[in-house]
């Protein structure tokens, strides 16, 4: 007969049972579990692991308790205006660390086609601690993987601050103070927009502002436009009542080099306005982007279409040519009657083949305003002469009897400003020179 196994005294279970069922389990739990040194231990084990799992839990969701409690971030995307204000102002901050840093390069073409580089070091991608008006901040940038802004081809990006939430309301104070050294960087500057995609990104380092009286126009020309502009500014009122779209556009034409653009720039440092220039030459800019384009244009801006002729020469966008076609004569119309915009829109054009225009662009609403923007005048090379030898009258005199003397006709205001930097200190020596003028092409 088999006997039953040693170290389970059935009887003693029994007994202590009182002959209930719990009581039987309960010692026989006992019996088998505790003083089974093998199950005892793993027990143990189970119940020391058990317990530290619980710990680490509690640990982690008190943390991210606490964190929600004590913490709040502040994410920038790198889409939004405040994302480069930002990084420009950490980088003049000075209770900062960080190791790690990023170049931007900013490089500037001057008219005089002199080359300027800017270096400014922005923290890089990593983390940054900052010290601000005496809270710290951590701040994280980011490279989100591999995605790519479409769009620019840049690699999207985003900065995290993170503060103490008693100190949030810094957030606020830190972005303004931000935007403000953006502001005043830009102060007595113009920046000039051009299309980065779909997009307009500002080119190079804002420009100081051109004086409206360093270009020298024909009689008048100047004033009335500065005039027309002005008053079209001070017009919304009237033109929101009558339910006429507030836009105005202007079309500059005439020669190369006889101070268009220069003008436009003027106005704009005037006007406190910024620039965006679009080439309607440029290879792939299609009729998408132009409209695109057109109707997100920065606030307080002008629009600047240069060689607006240049559409002129297709007027459909075949499939073959397709992304290099350029713009079509029928896009920049439409362009041109689809900017829907609350606020007011100044177009400014350009073109030295006025001839090649089409009517359709040359009716109201299109452009509102035509100016003959010529070569230089006997009043434009006076006034040129003397803004370059100051005082210098009878020098002056004599400059414009040889000029007249040589029926000088198609003198470009460029190119009297060539003869005039090249005799910078030397009226008389641009006296003896006038000869040169006579041909358009010589360099000197
Ligand atoms: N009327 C002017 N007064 C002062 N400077 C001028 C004038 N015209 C031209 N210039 C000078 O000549 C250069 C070229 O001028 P700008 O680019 O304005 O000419 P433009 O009319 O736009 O020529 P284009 O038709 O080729 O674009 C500039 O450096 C500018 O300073
Ligand atoms: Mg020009």
């Amino acid at each position: 007969m088999a006997q039953a196994p040693q170290s389970i005294d059935f009887d003693k279970i029994r007994k202590a049972s009182d002959g209930s069922i719990t009581g039987m389990l309960s010692s026989g739990f006992n019996e088998i579990v505790m003083n089974n040194p093998y199950f005892a231990a793993g027990g143990g084990l189970m119940l020391l692991g058990t317990g530290l799992a619980v710990a680490r839990q509690g640990v982690m969701k008190g943390s991210g308790f606490l964190y929600r409690q004590m913490l709040v971030d502040l994410e920038i995307p790198s889409k939004d205006k405040s994302y480069l204000w930002f990084l420009e102002w950490m980088s003049r901050h000075k209770h900062r660390r960080s190791r790690h840093l990023s170049v931007e390069t900013s490089v500037v073409t001057h008219d005089n086609g002199a080359i300027t580089t800017n270096f400014s070091l922005v923290p890089g991608p990593g983390k940054h601690l900052i010290r601000y008006k005496g809270a710290f901040m951590l701040v994280n940038r980011e490279r989100s993987g591999k995605m790519l802004d479409m769009t620019s081809g840049t690699p999207f990006e985003t900065v995290t601050l993170t503060t103490l939430y008693r100190d949030r309301h810094l957030f606020n104070e830190m972005l303004r103070d931000a935007k403000n050294l953006a502001i005043k960087a830009n102060e007595g500057k113009t920046v000039i927009f051009t299309s980065w995609g779909p997009e307009w990104r500002p080119f190079g380092q804002p420009r100081s502002k051109r004086l409206l009286g360093s270009v020298i126009l024909d009689q008048g020309i100047a004033e009335d436009v500065v005039e027309d502009v002005r008053d079209f500014l001070t017009s919304g009122d009237w033109y929101h009542k009558r339910g006429i779209p507030y836009r105005r556009g202007y079309l500059l034409y005439g020669p190369p080099g006889s101070g268009k653009t220069s003008f436009i720039q003027a106005l704009a440092g005037e006007l406190d306005y910024n620039i965006c220039i679009l080439n309607l030459s440029e290879n792939n800019l299609t009729d998408d982007r132009l409209n695109h384009l057109m109707n997100h244009i920065p606030n307080r801006s002008i629009l600047l279409l240069e060689d607006v002729d240049a559409a002129f020469n297709k007027r459909e966008q075949s499939a073959e040519q397709g992304y290099t076609s350029g713009v079509t004569f029928s896009g920049l119309l439409n362009a041109l009657d689809g900017v829907a915009s609350a606020e007011e829109c100044i177009t400014f054009m350009t073109t030295n083949h006025p001839e090649r225009l089409d009517p359709a662009l040359l009716r109201p609403g299109r452009v509102d305003y035509k100016v003959l923007i010529d070569n230089a005048t006997e009043y434009q090379v006076r006034r040129m002469f003397l803004r370059f030898y100051e005082g210098e009258e009878e020098l002056c005199n004599e400059f414009l009897a040889k000029y007249r003397k040589l029926a000088l006709h198609h003198v470009s205001t460029a190119q009297l400003q060539g003869l005039f930097v090249y005799n910078k200190r030397d009226p008389k020596a641009a006296i003896e020179m006038v000869e040169t003028l006579q041909n358009p092409n010589i360099a000197f």
